[in-house]
């Protein structure tokens, strides 16, 4: 039973006034209800969007990244420093974006990456986007701190693909009966989240002071303290602050499913993992949440996938906001990209819909990218070099 007494009360978003938009209050915090089709121009614009109607302290922790947030923005820098080549001659039409990662079949190279508290931005949180997921043949990740449960997840993925992301406690038992939950509810592989030992220093959370209004199900659930009313350091003390490659091969071992690692920025990293087990390296630097003053994450991806050399597949993500941006990340090694926050927007804006709809726009703008680019599958998008002339 939730030890929380939820207090909804439906009331007009004072924010943005539409005839059809409900918003409900929920431990004080506004909190979307939308269920409905947005327009979508590109993904970068959802942003200005959704800033309307977050509430402030949650657009800060959404949006946000670390310090003075120099590496987000080295993240969609690093896209300027290769180009494509256009291509014409080359007989392609309607080119084709379904693709296999893992022995799994999906329809898009473009997954929802593990990313936390998706109830701060629709009252139906993880369940909305693994809905919108599941719907375009997608593939969708759940985080430790997600508003749903990994039960709740699965049933509305509705058995399309999906993995599930622990963050490990410094509490064992905790841990295990994470693991033992997403194998129960069929999680086909597991991320282990390397780089966020801690939170990243992200001063927006500190200007708003910003707490977690709506509980972490999955804490709630196993009974770790339900995340509401905390801050991100205080739910990262209970995160275990110490992960060595063991890690990778106790998870694999516990769980007989695939470990995937994620947070590697660095060739050392990528070869560490794959000594220990790893079955995929997900390049990511957390959209600029945790270190500042690294590389933008797109440029460390060249040198990692020439270590990695085809090994294991590679993930990537942080910055990822155009087509161009996606083909370039598969130009460069990666096998599957993941997009965060403007999904997070989407859904704030739209719901299971809105995801939808910001899905088929990144998924139609790459499909343009393809065809300019002479590439009628993935695998030649794979296949194809790209400029260096910055
Ligand atoms: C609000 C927010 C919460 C996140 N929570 C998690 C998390 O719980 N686990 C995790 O592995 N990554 C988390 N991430 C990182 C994402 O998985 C992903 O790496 C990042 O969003 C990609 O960058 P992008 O937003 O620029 O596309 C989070 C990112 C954001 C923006």
């Amino acid at each position: 039973m939730s030890s929380f007494c939820f207090n909804r009360d439906s009331i007009k978003n004072n924010k943005q006034k539409e005839d059809d938009d409900t918003m409900t209050m929920v431990n004080g915090y506004e909190q979307s209800d939308r269920e409905k089709h947005i327009k979508v121009v590109d993904l970068e614009s959802l942003e200005a969007e959704a800033q309307k109607i977050i509430p402030t302290g949650a657009f800060g922790y959404i949006s946000g990244g670390s310090e003075d947030e120099w590496t987000l923005r080295q993240n969609r820098k690093s896209f300027t420093h290769k180009q494509i080549y256009p291509r014409v001659l080359t007989d392609v039409e309607k080119p084709e974006i379904s693709t296999n990662f893992m022995g799994i079949d999906l329809k898009t190279p473009i997954m929802m990456p593990p990313l936390a508290a998706q109830g701060l931005a629709n009252s139906q949180s993880e369940k909305d986007t693994a809905r919108a997921f599941a719907a375009a043949g997608g593939l969708m990740a759940l985080s430790t701190y997600g508003s749903a449960t990994i039960a709740d997840f699965a049933k509305a993925g509705n058995g399309a693909p999906q993995f599930f992301q622990p963050y490990m406690s410094k509490n064992d038992d905790f841990n295990k009966s994470l693991l033992d939950e997403a194998k129960r509810n069929g999680m086909k592989a597991i991320i282990l989240t390397a780089d966020s030992t801690l939170g990243g220093y992200r001063e927006a959370d500190v200007i708003n002071n910003f707490q977690f209004p709506i509980p972490m199900a999955n804490l709630e659930k196993l009974s770790q303290g339900a995340g509401k009313g905390q801050g991100i350091a205080a739910i990262y003390a209970a995160a275990a602050q110490k992960i060595g490659p063991d890690e990778i091969k106790k998870i694999a071992d516990y769980t007989d499913l695939p470990v995937i690692v994620k947070g590697i920025q660095n060739p050392v990293d990528a070869e560490l993992a794959i000594d220990a087990g790893a079955a995929a390296i997900y390049v990511s630097n957390h959209g600029g949440r945790q270190l500042n003053g690294g590389p933008g994450s797109f440029d460390v991806l060249p040198e990692i996938a020439v270590a990695v050399a085809k090994r294991v597949p590679i993930i990537f993500d942080s910055g990822i906001r155009h087509g161009s941006d996606v083909f370039k990340a598969l130009a460069t090694g990666a096998d599957l990209v993941a997009i965060g926050r403007p999904f997070v927007y989407a859904l704030a804006l739209g719901g299971q819909l809105g995801v939808e709809d910001a899905l088929a726009e990144i998924n139609r703008e790459f499909q343009i990218v393809m065809q300019l680019a002479g590439t009628q599958t993935i695998e030649d998008v794979k296949n194809t070099k790209l400029a260096d002339l910055s």
